[in-house]
């Protein structure tokens, strides 16, 4: 069975870090795998690949009637029938005994994959549409980026159709056209789910994709299409092009792959031009059923943006799928340099304004007396704990609490139990950035004002804030803006393909919310800035006309004209590495006036074991004079990715060297004249003396320019040799004890022989283990306890033995020669785990009953877990490429 790993975007705020370990008795009991129990996605063969069948209907037919032969119970729950694209179903089955990937016409089986809904990474609602104090002008994005310069030039995306898989549409907002249907903006879509579809129910589909309870696909939408006449001076990208909502998420819950494949395909057969999807999870690989859609509907010539996910703070090699796949557009997050924010008035005595983060002021007319929970403005914890009982009412004040150490909502409790309803708390040092506190008036504002107004408290002055219900808006200047959010993924795929591609702003995006949730509001994430580039290709394309060749070469024409980006605001520091910012920030004014043409965008020189080291691109001069250029190296930070002393990646943000690649390139300057092209040979030689242990990712650029205009090619490889990095977690890192291990029917550790009975629904052996990278396979087999193989993990020295036996020669190797009952499960592109003990920490794989994973029963017997994970760019032929574990003894006695 082929089987890849998604997990659910993860709403970033901080770093989750891991302290204590977690108590074993915290895993809740049954198999936690991010799949639907028993959904599965079946690729066929196309009527392309059988001659003599006429249509894809009969495709499918002979498919149900040979399962139907073989007496198999399932419902195909969705039918794919876009050759070229994906042929096949998605199917529930009733047992899986009677079925086999080896069913005739069988292409693959994967299981069906579980996608969180989007979660924005901070959000803002603005209360009220009519409010008088509006918000300066958001469009620092497009000022960075290049698209007011198109706008200028009347260059707004018209003529071009776009179609946005997420929550659907509040298209009667009025800057979304205020309608449904032809002649609207919305011109069309369907909602694949309804409302009330939460991942795990049946989807009921209707052909209106209104979302008005949920808000995501709205906000998407306006940095689209939002109409540029509105109070608020934003607008989309590309205001003139025609929307497709398809909506995929219900009011609440998950969505699964079918569903987003069943829309990739809608998308495609529609006829849209570009398709733009801003969700995903962790997955690592390039292999997932959607992401390989995804890819091939990219490959034909549509466009397909797809978030890079929000995962950064977990560090390298979580890449995000489907934005994994290969010829999509995998999109990172640049962080606004201009948010719009509030300034409070400070009285009782002579002081500049307070910029608190809110787009909007907080709804409150008369001005507050502070009260401050604490003189000390160096206290860490303060008001983490219950306030002290000589704390007057705070109900007249607004209360100043200093951040730190307890999430903002225990203070807030803390300060609501004496009675407050407003605070401001003031930072300490993290950052300048939107908080969740819930549905409590309070934000944050800076350190020096914090302490200021806590300094005034203190000295007994009888200071007073207001808030100004017009006039306040300020377009404060971020000064930490302009970099790569922090939250971005971080690839390389463990496949080595380099994601993210690009860049595009998506950190404190103002844009549309329904109608009902206040029509405005900020939101950040990978997910805002998806659409932005989803935006520039409609501009693309609207420019240079919409044939499949302008779709199938954008990505590369963006990532050659984009701009580099920093890893810090710091002189000195290396630009950002590619793993996390792509080829760079977007410029789509660039990529449409560039009249030199460079191909490839990206060089992946891979790693040490399959070096491709000599590389070559083109340079084309499409212009109409002579022109001269000149090449240079520009080496970009080397992310040192994995913790040292550990195996473990590095949390994000990964920590960068100055180390850098050698490059020799056949030429560094040279003549082109008008439509001459030529071939530029480049030779890398990797940093020397990195610690191959810490899997160093290299990466730069190769920058061409001439008198007027710079155009770069980005390179990536790393100097260490995948296959030497170990895959399952052997250590007790995270439960204190040492993993895998198999957990008996009380949820303990097992840790001798123990005889399950499958009764009582609890008396079942589980497996818990935990992958520190990605394995391309993992396979858990049933083997005889007294079996003579020597595991490569956490060998006992009571069990010695040789290798193994070889009792049967199979043709595939010496894994094969590994004598096994049978199979228990298998996992093919399987991601890394991450190191929250809540959100995919860790995997168990129940085995709730004696049965292999074909569905036979297990006879009574004494047995043992065989756990094997394929090392990446292994050969799943050479057990010695495998890393293994045997659990102890496991009775079968039913
Ligand atoms: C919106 O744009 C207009 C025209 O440029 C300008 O006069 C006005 O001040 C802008 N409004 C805001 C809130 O920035
Ligand atoms: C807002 O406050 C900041 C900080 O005091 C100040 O620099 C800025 O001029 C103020 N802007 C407005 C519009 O009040
Ligand atoms: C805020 O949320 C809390 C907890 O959900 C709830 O008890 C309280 O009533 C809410 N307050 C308001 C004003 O909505
Ligand atoms: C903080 O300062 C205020 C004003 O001077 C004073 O009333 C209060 O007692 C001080 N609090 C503590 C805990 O010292
Ligand atoms: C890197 O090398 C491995 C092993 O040959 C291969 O499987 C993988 O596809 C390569 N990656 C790229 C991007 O070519
Ligand atoms: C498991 O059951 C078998 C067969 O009934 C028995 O021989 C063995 O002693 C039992 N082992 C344990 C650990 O109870
Ligand atoms: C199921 O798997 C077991 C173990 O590999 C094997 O012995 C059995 O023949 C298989 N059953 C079917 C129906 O294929
Ligand atoms: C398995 O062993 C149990 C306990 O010895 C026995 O009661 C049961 O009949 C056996 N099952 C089979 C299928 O032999």
């Amino acid at each position: 069975m082929r089987t890849s790993s998604f997990r659910p975007f993860i709403h970033i705020v901080f770093a989750w870090c891991s302290l204590a370990s977690v108590p074993l008795s915290s895993i809740r009991k049954g198999t936690d795998l991010p799949f639907a129990a028993n959904k599965f996605i079946v690729e066929l063969d196309s009527v392309a690949d059988i001659t003599g069948k006429r249509s894809g209907v009969a495709v499918h037919e002979r498919f149900y009637a040979s399962l139907k032969e073989r007496a198999v119970g399932f419902q195909v729950d969705k039918e794919f029938d876009a050759p070229g694209i994906f042929v096949g179903a998605a199917l529930t089955l009733e047992d899986v005994i009677h079925f086999s990937s080896s069913v005739e016409g069988i292409k693959s089986v994967s299981p069906v994959q579980i996608f969180d809904r989007p979660a924005p990474v901070f959000s803002h609602v603005v209360t009220d549409i009519n409010d008088a104090a509006i918000p300066p002008d958001s469009q620092s994005t497009h000022i960075l980026t290049g698209v007011d310069k198109l706008h200028a030039a009347g260059i707004t995306g018209a003529g071009i159709k776009i179609g946005i898989l997420d929550t659907g549409i509040d298209y009667t907002h009025p800057l979304l056209g205020g309608g449904f249907g032809p002649g609207f903006k919305v011109v069309g879509g369907y909602d694949l789910v309804g409302d009330n579809f939460d991942g795990t129910n049946t989807p009921v589909p209707d052909s209106d994709p209104l979302d008005q309870c949920e808000g995501h696909g709205t906000h998407v939408a306006g940095i689209i299409g939002a109409d540029p006449i509105n109070a608020f001076n934003i607008s989309g990208v590309a205001y003139s092009s025609s929307i497709s909502a398809y909506r995929i998420f219900g009011c609440k819950g998950y969505v699964t792959d079918d569903v987003i494949i069943d829309a990739l395909i809608m998308g495609y057969n529609d006829g849209q031009d570009i398709l733009t999807l801003s969700l995903g999870g962790a997955a690592g690989w390039t292999e997932s059923s959607s992401s390989v859609v995804a890819s091939r509907i990219a490959a034909s010539g549509t466009i397909v943006t797809i978030a890079a996910g929000n995962d950064g703070s977990y560090g390298s090699w979580f890449s995000s799928g489907p934005g994994n796949g290969i010829d999509v557009i995998s999109v990172a997050s640049l962080d606004n340099t201009v948010i719009p924010l509030q300034n409070a008035t400070v009285g009782g005595v002579v002081h500049d304004p307070i910029t608190y983060f809110e787009t909007f002021p907080f709804p409150i007319t008369v001005a507050l007396p502070i009260y401050a929970i604490s003189n000390d403005t160096t206290v860490v914890d303060d008001a983490c704990s219950a306030l002290p009982d000589s704390t007057p009412d705070l109900s007249s004040f607004l209360v100043i609490v200093r951040r730190g150490t307890c999430p903002f909502t225990q203070k807030l409790a803390n300060i609501a139990a004496k009675g407050a309803t407003v605070a401001f708390i003031y930072d300490n040092g993290n950052g300048f950035a939107g908080i969740s506190v819930g549905n409590f008036t309070a934000t944050l504002i800076q350190a020096a004002d914090g302490e200021f107004l806590v300094s005034q408290f203190t000295a007994g002055v009888p200071v007073t804030i207001s808030f100004p219900q017009s006039g306040g808006a300020y377009s404060y200047p971020d000064s930490a803006g302009g970099l790569i959010s922090s939250f971005t993924s971080y690839g390389p795929t463990n496949d080595f393909f380099f994601k993210p591609a690009i860049s595009a702003p998506g950190g404190n995006i103002l844009s549309t919310l329904p109608v009902n949730f206040g029509s405005f509001g900020v939101l950040s994430g990978t997910s805002m800035a998806t659409p932005f580039v989803a935006g520039c290709a409609s501009l693309l394309l609207s420019v240079k006309g919409k044939g499949s060749s302008i779709g199938k070469t954008a990505r590369t024409l963006f990532e050659t004209t984009a701009t580099l980006v920093s890893s810090s605001h710091t002189d000195g520091d290396p630009w950002q590495t590619v793993t996390q910012q792509g080829a760079g920030l977007i410029n789509v004014y660039n990529a449409i006036h560039a009249t030199t043409i460079v191909s490839p965008g990206e060089l992946i020189l891979n790693d040490t074991a399959n070096f491709q080291g000599l590389q070559q691109f083109t340079v084309q001069n499409t212009g109409t004079s002579v022109k001269s250029y000149q090449l240079i190296h520009v080496p970009a930070g080397t992310a040192i990715t994995i913790r040292p002393g550990t195996f473990f990646p590095a949390l994000g943000p990964v920590p960068l060297t100055s180390d850098q690649a050698k490059v020799w390139l056949s030429r560094t300057k040279f003549t082109l004249r008008p439509g001459q092209k030529t071939t530029i040979l480049a030779s890398f030689t990797a940093p020397s003396e990195l610690d191959s242990s810490l899997l160093p990712v290299y990466s730069g650029f190769i920058q061409i320019s001439s008198d007027s205009e710079i155009a770069h090619v980005s390179y990536m490889g790393l100097a260490a040799s995948l296959k030497d990095q170990q895959v399952v977690d052997n250590t007790d890192f995270l439960f204190g004890v040492p993993l895998p291990l198999t957990l008996d029917a009380d949820g303990n550790a097992q840790t001798g022989p123990i005889n399950y009975t499958f009764t009582n629904g609890n008396d079942y052996p589980s497996l818990l283990f935990r992958l520190a990278f990605g394995t391309p396979l993992l396979r858990m087999d049933l083997v005889e306890s007294n079996i003579d193989f020597q595991p490569t993990l956490n060998a006992r020295t009571s069990d010695p033995g040789h290798f193994f036996t070889f009792p049967h020669m199979h043709n595939g190797g010496s894994f094969a020669r590994v004598k096994i009952v049978g199979p228990l499960a298998e996992l093919d592109f399987f991601s890394r785990n991450n190191e929250d003990p809540d959100n995919f920490g860790y995997n168990t794989i129940a085995m709730k009953s004696p049965v292999f994973a074909n569905g036979t029963a297990i006879p009574n017997g004494s047995y043992k877990f065989l756990l094997r994970a394929l090392k990446v760019t292994g050969d799943p032929k050479e057990e010695e490429d495998f890393e293994s574990w045997l659990s102890p003894t496991i009775g079968i006695v039913v």
